[in-house]
C-alpha cells in the first residue's frame, strides 16, 4: 500500500532533515495539510513551507486543502508544487468545475470528505477525480483516533473502483494496528502523521506501514 506521511506531525525545527528522511524512505507521497482556521479550527502552514518542500522533496506532494473558497487557491498550489491536490466537497458549490481546473493546471484531482459526508455526490462527479480522500478523523488536528464508522464508506468506495478509475486515500488516525484491523478494506493510499513521526524510527515505521 502507498504511504503518505503527513508533514503536519514533522519537527519543523528540522524541516529539511524531515524531508530528506521521507525522500530516503519507502513512502510514495508527502501529505501536506493546509488549514486556514476557517474551514477547520486550526491554522497550519501555506506557501512558504510549500516552497521548501518543492525545493527539497523528491517525492510527489499530496496537498490537502482544508480551506474555505478553495477555488481561489488551487492554481497557486498546483503551480507551487502539488502533484496531487484535494479540496473539501463541503467547502465549495462547484466541485465539478474545480476538479477540472485542478487537472487542467496539471495535478491529480481529489475530493476530500468529512466523516459526516456520505457518497450521494459520487455518480455526478464520477470520472472527474483521480482520488477520494476519506477523512477518518474530524479534520483540523493530527494525533486523533481513527473513526471506525467510516469503514463501510471506505468499503463502498473501494468497490466502486471496479467500475471507475480512481484511488482511495484514508486520512486520520492511521496506525499499524488500524491497518491490520482494516484487513481487506485497505485503501490505495494511507496518510500517516503522528504514527510515523512519533515512532522511534520513522523510516522503519514507513516501511512497516507500506508492507500492507
Ligand atoms: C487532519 C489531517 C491529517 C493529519 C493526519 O486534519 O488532514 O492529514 O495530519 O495525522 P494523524 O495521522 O496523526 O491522524
Ligand atoms: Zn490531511
Amino acid at each position: 500500500m502507498k504511504i503518505a506521511p503527513s508533514l503536519l506531525s514533522a519537527d519543523f525545527g528540522k524541516l529539511k532533515e524531515e524531508i530528506e528522511m521521507m525522500n530516503a524512505s519507502a513512502c510514495d507521497r508527502i501529505h501536506v495539510d493546509v488549514m486556514d482556521g476557517r474551514f477547520v479550527p486550526n491554522i497550519s502552514f501555506g506557501f512558504p513551507v510549500l516552497q521548501v518542500l518543492k525545493k527539497y522533496a523528491t517525492k510527489p506532494l499530496d496537498v490537502h486543502l482544508m480551506i474555505v473558497e478553495p477555488e481561489k487557491y488551487v492554481e497557486a498550489f498546483v503551480k507551487g508544487g502539488a502533484s496531487y491536490l484535494s479540496f473539501h466537497l463541503e467547502a465549495t458549490n462547484h466541485a465539478h468545475r474545480l476538479l477540472n481546473q485542478v487537472r487542467n493546471f496539471g495535478a491529480k484531482s481529489g475530493i476530500a470528505i468529512n466523516p459526516q459526508t456520505g457518497l450521494d455526490w459520487f455518480p455526478s462527479l464520477a470520472g472527474e477525480f483521480d482520488f477520494v480522500n476519506v477523512m477518518t478523523v474530524n479534520p483540523g488536528f493530527g494525533g486523533q483516533s481513527f473513526i471506525w464508522t467510516m469503514e463501510p464508506k471506505l468499503k463502498t468506495l473501494n468497490d466502486l473502483r471496479s467500475k471507475h478509475s480512481f484511488e482511495t486515500e484514508v486520512d486520520g488516525g492511521v496506525t499499524y494496528e488500524v491497518l491490520q484491523k482494516l484487513g481487506s478494506v485497505l485503501p490505495d493510499v494511507a496518510v500517516a502523521g503522528s504514527s510515523v513521526f512519533s515512532a522511534s524510527n520513522p523510516t522503519e515505521e514507513i516501511s512497516r506501514l507500506s508492507a500492507f
